[in-house]
């Protein structure tokens, strides 16, 4: 298998500060990568580095095959897109489109050809003669990618290149990028910490905390089979619930630390008897209604949010648990019938928090 990108324990210090620990990544040609993770964990100085505008302190990065340790952004052949665009306000989006072209002294006919591609794939065409002034957010979005696009780099570095649009333009311009992704062929790495979008765009996710990365995956593998408790909170929307536990003697059930004890009963798993452990539940697979199969439990309701298509239960215990029922329920309910499914249970480790199964 040969990489686009491939990088060897890098580490990154500024002074004493450790960014960047040990981080390994290999991006096959062609793929969409989302790095994700809370504010400061190192995502942005992790794409700078590719870029080449921060030095790694040791470490192997490799483009295309060739090492670049030591070779200059430029040399690089890597375009980086920001969130604040960086477009000319002087010149019109045909010359912010084709600046790296004249500066080259490509010839006119090579630059115009390009112009007409690039407008094709962006469906800037009609705007070509407008000033950035003259744009909206999105269509300032998709200049900036195009000046990207037209220098047919090796990859395209975006570091949240989406988080100064309002929400349903985000939402149109994410399918906007990865469509363009893909009609390209491009190798994409994205910044974001909007864990939504890394899910819907990426075939890869990589989850950061502190300079570390703590899983990489397809994203429905990081949803269903979460290394541990941050990475299990991290990944979902709303988060996933957590509740401690005690693993029976048997391995069989699950005592819950909820009002009434409630117990889960699982399959046999050996490996967790007798354990204190911290029990992780989706919202969405916490089955409100009475006829539903599973473990049963009853629990007081603190606050019930709608949204139309579902409804947003918060149980009045400690903890509090969040519920998403794909239904309407009404105000003054006092309390939830809730059906467990034990196929749906992530156990964890109380002290690490490292995952210990996932049913
Ligand atoms: N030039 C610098 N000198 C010293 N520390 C730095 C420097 N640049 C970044 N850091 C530190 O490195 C850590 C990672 O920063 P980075 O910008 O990569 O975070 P991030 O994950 O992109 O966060 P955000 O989501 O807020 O953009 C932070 O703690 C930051 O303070
Ligand atoms: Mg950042």
């Amino acid at each position: 298998m040969s990489y686009q990108i491939e990088l060897e324990n890098l580490q990154k210090y500024y002074g004493a500060y450790h960014a960047l620990r040990d981080v390994c990544l290999q991006i096959p040609k062609g793929q969409f990568v989302a790095l994700v993770g809370p504010s400061g964990c190192g995502k942005s100085t992790l794409l700078r580095t590719i870029a080449g505008l921060e030095k790694i302190t040791s470490g192997t990065m490799r483009i295309a095959g060739n090492p670049v340790n030591d070779k200059a952004p430029r040399e690089r052949d890597l375009a980086m897109v920001f969130q604040s665009y960086a477009l000319y306000p002087h010149m019109t989006v045909r010359q912010n489109l084709t600046y790296s072209m004249r500066l080259r002294r490509r010839p006119k006919s090579e630059i115009d050809k390009a112009v007409d591609e690039i407008a094709r794939v962006t469906g800037l065409g009609e705007l070509l003669d407008r000033y950035p002034r003259q744009l909206s957010g999105g269509q300032r979005q998709r200049v900036a990618m195009g000046r990207a696009i037209i220098r047919d780099p090796k990859a395209f570095l975006f570091d949240e290149p989406l988080s100064n649009l309002d929400a349903a333009l985000r939402v149109h311009m994410r399918s906007e990028i990865r469509q363009l992704h893909n009609r390209l062929g491009a190798t994409s790495v994205y910044v974001t910490h909007d864990q939504i979008e890394a899910m819907t765009m990426a075939d890869q996710v990589v989850v950061m905390r502190s300079g570390v990365i703590e899983q990489k995956g397809a994203p429905l593998d990081l949803y269903d089979r979460p290394v541990n408790k941050f990475v299990a909170g991290f990944i979902g929307s709303p988060a996933m619930n957590f509740v401690d536990g005690v693993v029976s003697g048997g391995g069989t059930s699950i005592a819950l630390d909820l009002p009434g004890k409630p117990e889960i009963a699982f399959e046999g798993h050996e490996q967790a008897a007798g354990r204190k452990v911290t029990v992780g539940l989706r919202p969405e697979h916490l089955v409100v209604g009475e006829g539903e199969a599973g473990n049963r439990m009853s629990l007081p309701v603190s606050l019930i949010e709608r949204t139309g298509a579902v409804s947003y239960v918060l149980t009045d215990t400690t903890p509090g648990l969040l519920i998403a029922a794909p239904l309407r329920i009404e105000d003054g309910v006092g309390s939830v019938s809730v059906a467990i499914k034990p196929e749906h249970v992530h156990l964890f480790d109380q002290e690490t928090g490292n995952a210990l199964l996932h049913v």
